[in-house]
């Protein structure tokens, strides 16, 4: 048994952050952001998470052709839940209709989809379910501390999802590694996040990001490249059987250093980072939605995924596409509408950063 993905859609919020808006009250500019990470402008989510899951999700499901009662599994990736109890899966379950789905959350950081795509495809593989949907949505920006110049201006939020159905075709995901780089946790962490139960804290929430930007891009780039040998080896598939390679989305500059080690050319290379940013577990399926739009993925094509994230996570996924690259039907579904500027949203944690930062 196999996974065939038959269903994507995607959600990216409508208000836009470009570097110059960054410029207004960091100390940055279009051009540092944009030569050091290939970043253009960001979306700024004024929903939370799961409203931009139930989004990508209701187009996935008309994508797939199929109703909401059955899907027997919703796996939400992220690592920006509106909630912590209960996880927000339930949330998207109750908003699509998805009365016969369990569902949870997944937390691998950016790794999050395809950690979760991998889970989903095993339990179709096992045969424990039959029909799964797997999101990865982030709402990034509501963790960014915004006084901190060298993390803010790479996130932004937005994501999608897929609908897995059962085949006894070759599709899907053929074979994944996921991994994870030992000792690195402390290089991408937010340690005053949330309830803390070990120190019993609680806060007025404006975080800090710890984040080592040079440490992460080494690990990033040494940990995909291995993740992605080992997915090859495990499908019994070389690079030269790769038709088109979808990475996680972070900085323009780790995706080539990675597409040169694996000796991939850039046409046939993802990047959608200068118009999203980072969307963490959101980068994936954006990326996905994005190249099927573009008629870049086409019947047939053998992918290769790959992604990293705080945790270190890594991962790395072939991919079989099947014969359709065009939704079976189109869904409506939209977000409410936005009022405000990507910057109006904004201001209670840029002015929350300017106070900390004394400014
Ligand atoms: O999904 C996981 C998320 N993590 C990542 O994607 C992080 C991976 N790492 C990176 O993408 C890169 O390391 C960065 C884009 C974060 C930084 O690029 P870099 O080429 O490693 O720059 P750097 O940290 O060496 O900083 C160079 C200079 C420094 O100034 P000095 O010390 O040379 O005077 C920084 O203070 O650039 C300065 N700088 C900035 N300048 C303008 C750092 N951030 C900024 C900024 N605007 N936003």
């Amino acid at each position: 048994m196999y996974a065939e993905i038959t269903g994507w859609g995607k959600c990216a919020p409508p208000a836009i952050l470009t570097n110059d808006d960054l410029a207004t009250f960091l100390d940055t500019s279009d051009e540092w952001i944009y030569t050091r990470t290939g970043i253009k402008r960001r979306h700024i989510s004024h929903v939370p998470c799961s409203e931009m899951a139930r989004v990508g999700s209701e187009h996935a499901i008309a994508c797939a052709g199929i109703d909401p009662t059955e899907l027997d599994l919703v796996i939400l990736g992220t690592t920006t839940p509106d909630q912590f109890i209960p996880n927000s899966a339930s949330t998207v379950i109750n908003a699509i209709g998805a009365s016969n789905a369990a569902g949870f959350d997944v937390n691998s950081a950016c790794t999050s989809f395809l950690y979760s795509l991998n889970i989903a495809t095993d339990m179709i593989k096992a045969g424990s379910i039959k029909t799964a949907l797997v999101i990865g949505v982030e709402k990034t920006t509501r963790l960014l501390d915004w006084g901190k110049r060298e993390s803010a201006v790479l996130f932004g939020d937005g994501g999608g999802a897929v609908v897995l159905q059962a085949t006894q075709e070759p599709l899907g995901l053929l074979g994944a590694k996921l991994s994870l780089v030992p000792h690195t946790r402390e290089m991408l962490s937010m340690p005053e996040f949330g309830v803390d139960l070990s120190h019993q804290q609680q806060h007025d929430f404006y975080p800090s990001l710890t984040f080592e930007g040079q440490e992460i891009f080494k690990n990033a780039v040494k940990g995909m490249h291995e993740a992605c040998k080992d997915a090859l080896t495990k499908t019994g598939l070389t690079q030269d059987d790769i038709d088109f390679f979808v990475p996680h989305q972070a900085n323009v500059r780790i995706i080539k250093t990675l597409a040169k080690r694996m000796a991939f050319d850039m046409d046939n290379v993802m990047v959608c980072v200068n118009e999203y940013g980072n969307c963490s577990a959101g980068t994936i399926p954006l990326s996905l939605c994005d190249a099927l739009e573009a008629g870049r993925i086409k019947p047939g094509m053998t992918l290769l995924t790959a992604s990293f994230g705080a945790g270190l996570t890594c991962g790395a996924g072939v991919i079989k596409w099947g014969e359709r690259t065009t939704p079976i039907a189109t869904s409506e579904a939209k977000l409410p509408p936005c009022n405000q500027t990507a910057i109006e949203i904004l201001q209670p944690a840029i002015d929350a950063a300017k106070e900390k930062y004394g400014e």
